[in-house]
């Protein structure tokens, strides 16, 4: 299993290593450029100003140029603009291989958690929240994204600045330098402290968008519903405490987080005051020049932003952590099982022949803790389903609604796993094969079928190549000539959200087209031609009949029109199969099944 750790992160890091290390030297170059320049005020203030000891200054007169102050300022000023010129061009340079590097990382995290919800079972689907997931998807990355790229481009460079400054420091008075250099430490110490909670915070804000926008995007995928109920108040209620909430926890964590910075920038500024009230008293008792207390002061400046970068590393790192927690709840979806063994039972077969021993399922809790609790409480939804079915037979399923018959064909064609008993697919066990396997030899048309917001034609081609007269002979057999041809732009008109603008009936011959052109072994009819009228369903199953001729059939319907050809019918009861037979020996027994059904 995939896993956002810290570790991991650093790990793909060094993949990078080339990168990092040319744009690391860049970015010290760069520094090293800027670094350097207060060494110059020295320079000017003691040899040129308080005409001190001329060390440099008749050492460049001799060898290289001669001129007065008025020369030396202009020249060193130029030449500072230029070093400073240099190192903002190597700077960009290097954030420009930084960002790369942040960026295909973050990109390699988030193709990651696509590949895994993409094999997340039905199971965990149906308890998953839409807008949660996606948040993890958008918001975290994020931060991790935030968390990278200051990592790299900061934390070498920024430590590189200390190390230098330190030297420089060292040289220029040892002495007040070991009292800075010791002293700074507590303050960083004392700013650990301070980040401790901003982790939890930054994780309660996340949980709080997250939560925003599932409410949100629930409410706005039943807009119609919601409005049909005339419930917009209620449920645009909900969604704006979810906001109210973000709000607050953005307001704790804004002042927060930005007061635990202030606050250590605070103690660092007394400290640079402390140590500027140092190095004033080495200037009036020891040998210290002015020129270089000054050059003193520039490195405690330069010092404050890598400073800062370092104390900042330590809120960075705890919302990376934070962020990856959260990331991880997306990698511990539960996914479809791969089996050991992988066969093919269906390659070389026309149609399939599906063997049920003793099959128990129920479904899953849908809160987490309660699911440990109540393990053995929760009721079967089918119990000891025996039921064999013909390679090329045509079988219905009756039953009243809540017996289990969607549950059943959701686990025929492989959408759930069970716990107990065997279907065995032309002699081969489900554990056996894999469940993607399963679901594309036996086509399961749902009663109230999903469509894109797309074209016509994508709703029935789902995006593969299908020839012209593959689709034309799919959409004659699903009765769907005369709806496209009534369509402003045919096969191109767009749908709707939904299919909101076909009707069920029309939704559901497009599922029928969808199967066609799938061209699938066994074909399970779960309700699907209950929204069409007996006529358009008589001529429907009489374009079929050719198609579904060799093909194993399932057929689960209310209507006895829709069941009267079918050669062996199954009766389902509260999750159990009650009575079985052709249908007139069920006839014969008793003939309410079909009147309650008529
Ligand atoms: N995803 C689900 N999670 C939990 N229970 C479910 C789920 N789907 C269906 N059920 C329950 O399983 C039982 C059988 O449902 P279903 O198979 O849809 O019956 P039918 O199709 O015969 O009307 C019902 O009691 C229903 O409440
Ligand atoms: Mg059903």
């Amino acid at each position: 299993m995939a896993e956002c750790t810290i570790k991991g992160i650093i790990q793909k890091l060094a993949t990078y290593r080339k990168e990092l290390i040319f744009g690391n030297m860049l970015a010290i170059l760069a520094t090293l450029l800027v670094v350097v320049i207060p060494l110059f005020i020295p320079l000017i203030v003691d040899e040129l100003l308080l005409g001190k000891d001329h060390h440099f200054i008749s050492w460049i007169s001799e060898h290289l140029w001669k001129s007065d102050t008025k020369g030396y300022v202009i020249a060193i000023l130029v030449f500072i603009l230029l070093l400073r010129l240099l190192s903002t061009l190597l700077s960009i340079l290097q954030t420009k291989i930084f960002v790369s590097i942040s960026k295909n990382i973050t990109y390699g995290l988030r193709v990651s958690l696509l590949d895994h919800l993409k094999r997340v079972s039905l199971k965990e689907y149906e308890t998953m929240r839409v807008g949660a997931v996606t948040s993890k998807l958008v918001t975290d990355v994020e931060t991790i994204d935030g968390f990278v790229s200051t990592t790299i481009s900061k934390l070498i460079v920024s430590s590189l600045i200390l190390l230098f400054s330190s030297v420089v420091l060292l040289w220029i008075h040892w002495q007040l330098a070991l009292f800075i250099l010791l002293t700074n430490p507590i303050v960083v110490l004392f700013t650990v402290k301070l980040s401790r909670n901003i982790g939890k915070l930054k994780r309660e804000e996340n949980r709080a968008v997250e939560l925003f926008q599932s409410s949100l995007s629930e409410t706005l995928e039943l807009f119609h519903q919601i409005k049909a109920a005339n419930k917009e108040n209620y449920f645009f209620k909900a969604s704006e405490k979810k906001a109210k909430e973000l709000k607050e926890h953005s307001i704790n964590y804004g002042y927060k987080s930005d007061a635990a910075m202030k606050l250590s920038y605070l103690i660092f500024l007394s400290g640079y005051e402390v140590f500027r009230a140092v190095s004033i008293l080495a200037v009036a008792y020891s040998d210290l020049s002015v020129g270089l207390m000054l050059a003193i002061f520039s490195y405690l400046w330069v010092m404050v932003t890598p400073t800062q970068d370092v104390i900042n590393f330590q809120y960075v790192l705890a919302t990376a952590r934070a962020a990856c927690k959260r990331i991880n709840a997306i990698f511990e979806m539960e996914q479809e099982p791969l089996p050991q063994v992988r066969k093919d039972p269906f390659k070389g077969h026309r149609a399939v022949e599906i063997d049920v021993r003793g099959l128990y399922f129920r479904y899953a809790k849908s809160c987490e803790d309660e699911r440990e609790k109540n393990e053995d409480e929760r009721e079967y939804i089918l119990e000891n389903i025996n039921m064999r079915i013909e390679a090329g037979s045509k079988v219905a399923i009756v039953g009243a609604s809540g017996s289990g018959k969607t549950t059943l064909s959701n686990i025929l064609v492989g959408f759930y796993p069970f716990e107990q008993g065997e279907i065995r697919y032309n002699g081969v066990s489900n554990q056996e094969i894999a469940l993607a396997m399963i679901r594309e030899n036996i086509y399961l048309i749902l009663q109230h079928p999903k469509l894109f917001n797309d074209t016509m034609r994508f709703n029935l081609t789902l995006g593969n190549a299908y020839s012209d007269e593959a689709i034309e002979n799919a959409i004659r057999i699903a009765q769907l000539g005369d709806v496209i041809g009534r369509l402003e732009n045919g096969l191109d008109t767009l749908v709707g959200k939904d299919g909101i603008k076909l009707s069920g009936g029309q939704r559901q011959r497009v599922a029928i087209a969808r199967m066609v052109l799938s061209n699938p072994k066994a074909v399970i009819f779960d309700e699907s031609t209950s929204a069409l009228d007996v006529h358009t369903e008589a001529k429907l199953f009489e374009a079929l009949h050719d198609f579904l001729e060799e093909r194993t059939v399932i057929t689960i319907a209310h209507r006895l029109s829709t069941i009267k050809s079918a050669e062996f019918i199954y009766v389902l009861e509260e999750g159990r199969v009650v009575d079985s037979g052709t249908p007139a020996q069920l006839l014969a027994k008793d003939e309410s099944y079909f009147s309650a059904m008529l």
